[in-house]
């Protein structure tokens, strides 16, 4: 997202460069929504659109531009949205984001049902609208949110105003992603229960709700370990292993890829264990995935008596957690890292660099050394995140359950009185490819024992349900190798609904099938609820779809009513009469089961 943001500051710049005069635009009301209200500033302009909102290109649109005229309304949209968006945050500065959402907001707005629900609905969509994602606004906690980046989230403050219009003490998001309601849902006092079809998000879900039981204690132990397995002699170690893995493969190698064996060129490609991390994070990654392993004595043949002392001692999280917070530094270290080839001097630069660490055998480089460093300021962030929500959570407050599974599948083992959820929206994202290409860039296969542990997170394998065969924390993430061949297996790679790739794969059905997916879960949804139970879902438009109707014809073919709905749009008129959306609409619909 804040890639998407530093674009849009980059078009803004264009924008001035070329001239382009806001004079030109103009608002118009969007086509009556739902019903009720449809409040439109008389001040022509936008704050921040919802992120998720933005990264629209297959939007409702009135009228098509031409392909460079919608280049030129995106660069338009993109500077107004930022610069109105700071003009905003300077005239509202001192005022807290719950009074900002309490008026009407820039954009047009449409609610319909139960005027209580509708405020909280309203308010809810004003913030997801305001704010966005990843970044919380001023005065809401962060906690363990945006860590470790994951598409589409929803913003905590607004999933924590909706809680408002939501019933009892459990909640479950069948779509969890990331676990921001699990997590927002756990501070305010309700048992979380989060499934999530794609292991990646599963992984995250899981460790940004962790709440060690030892609580400091614990996150000291996390820190001392980050420490000492980057430690000097640890990295040294490793580079020097990393050193003759890579000169055996090569030797090996030649002959493989003379006997045309795919896989294995493939393999040696990746750079071995490591898989596809960049070099300079190999030996943080290695020095840490062998510090570890000593710790799982025994699935991997691995003497227990190695164990470090510090791993034995610490709670069966942390290995998992380290593992989480090393995932994150790759990611931070790869954000905006396009495709772009280094200039000639940097290739030769690096080629200098690797000649280097290949005569002096163990030699580490700067930028090594710079990885592992970077890596223990990720834990130390991670474990001041987690600090922070231990102490944001009743200690009565039950630990949240993450199941890694396909929605349609969950029996939950009791029922639950709320639903808070933003499902895929249609045809927009891939969220698997998203995992595998993720899981891909933080090294090959690590295997790790499966514990049982009631004091983290646990994420559930879809057919062992009895609690010895929970999979805590990362492990059921990292125990899947990556397949050098492409050949993942099945839970990477099915029961995602509403793909992108399945609306490309045949457009003609899709509609049919997006519907008949929004029925499968709206039933275990209806099933999960207990009666009066309440499901808020924020969905939006894609494919031509118009997702309140569908939601709400779903829920209702499943037994659950439509209690209120708003939607939010951004529409933008030409001088010249074209008009079109600036981002997608997005809807927040709330169904209730009946008594
Ligand atoms: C819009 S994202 C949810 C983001 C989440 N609200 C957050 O704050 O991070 C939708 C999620 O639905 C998941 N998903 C897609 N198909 C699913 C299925 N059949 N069962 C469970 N989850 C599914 C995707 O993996 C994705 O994480």
């Amino acid at each position: 997202m804040a890639a998407a943001r530093g674009g849009c500051a980059m078009l803004g710049a264009r924008l001035r460069a070329g001239g382009l005069s806001r004079a030109s635009w103009r608002w118009r009301v969007s086509p009556p929504g739902p019903s009720t209200t449809s409040v439109l500033p008389k001040r022509a302009s936008a704050a921040a659109v919802s992120s998720r909102a933005l990264e629209s290109d297959a939007v409702g649109v009135c009228v098509t531009p031409r392909p460079r005229e919608r280049r030129r309304s995106r660069v338009l949209r993109a500077s107004r949205a930022v610069s109105e968006s700071r003009a905003e945050s300077r005239e509202t500065q001192g005022e807290s984001y719950l009074e900002t959402a309490s008026r009407p907001s820039r954009f047009q707005e449409s609610s319909w049902g139960d005027p209580e629900a509708v405020e909280v609905l309203l308010q809810t969509m004003r913030i997801q609208w305001s704010h966005g994602y990843p970044d919380t606004p001023r005065g809401y906690d962060r906690l363990t949110h945006g860590f470790h980046e994951y598409p589409a989230g929803m913003q905590a403050a607004a999933a924590d105003r909706c809680l408002d219009c939501l019933p009892g003490t459990s909640l479950l998001d069948p779509f969890c992603g990331s676990g921001t309601s699990v997590v927002v849902g756990m501070t305010r006092g309700y048992r979380g229960f989060g499934v999530d079809v794609s292991p990646l998000a599963a992984f995250v879900a899981a460790h940004r709700a962790w709440r060690p039981a030892r609580g400091e204690e614990t996150l000291d132990a996390m820190r001392e370990i980050a420490r000492a397995a980057t430690g000097a002699a640890e990295m040294e170690e490793a580079a020097a292993r990393l050193l003759r893995e890579e000169r055996a493969e090569r030797s090996g190698g030649e002959e493989e890829e003379n006997a045309r064996d795919g896989a294995t060129a493939a393999a040696l490609k990746n750079g071995g264990g490591a898989g596809a991390v960049p070099r300079d994070w190999r030996p943080t990654h290695s020095a840490l995935s062998e510090y570890l392993s000593r710790s799982n004595g025994d699935d991997d043949g691995k003497d227990a008596a190695k164990e470090h002392p510090l791993v034995a001692a610490a709670e069966p999280g942390v290995p998992g957690a380290l593992r989480f917070c090393l995932s994150v530094a790759l990611q931070r270290s790869q954000k905006g890292r396009g495709k772009r080839r280094p200039y000639k001097r940097q290739r030769k630069k690096n080629a200098e660099k690797l000649e280097t660490a290949e005569t002096a055998e163990t030699a580490l480089t700067p930028g090594q050394l710079e990885a592992a460093a970077r890596f223990r300021d990720v834990v130390d962030e991670y474990c001041g995140r987690v600090s922070g929500l231990v102490r944001a959570v009743d200690a009565d407050v039950p630990r949240a359950t993450i199941y890694n599974e396909d929605v349609r599948d969950l029996r939950l083992p009791t029922r639950v009185d709320a639903v808070l959820t933003s499902p895929p929206y249609p045809g927009v994202y891939d969220y698997l490819s998203f995992a595998r290409k993720v899981r891909a860039g933080s090294g090959n296969a690590t295997v790790v024992a499966r514990s049982t542990c009631s004091d983290q997170p646990a994420i559930e394998p879809p057919t062992a349900k009895d609690a010895k065969d929970v999979v805590a924390g990362s492990e059921g993430y990292f125990r899947a190798a990556v397949p050098a061949d492409r050949a993942w297996p099945a839970e990477w790679t099915q029961g995602e609904i509403g793909a992108r790739k399945t609306l490309r794969s045949d457009p003609h059905a899709f509609k049919a099938v997006w519907q008949a997916e929004q029925e499968g879960w709206l039933t275990v949804v209806a099933s999960s609820l207990k009666p009066g139970g309440r499901a808020a879902v924020m969905v939006g438009d894609g494919a031509n779809i118009d997702t309140r109707a569908s939601v709400l014809a779903a829920g209702e073919a499943c037994g659950l009513v439509g209690v209120a709905s708003v939607t939010m749009a951004l529409t933008h008129e030409m001088e010249d009469g074209r008009v079109w959306n600036a981002a997608r609409k997005e809807h927040l619909v709330l169904l209730e089961k009946p008594l």
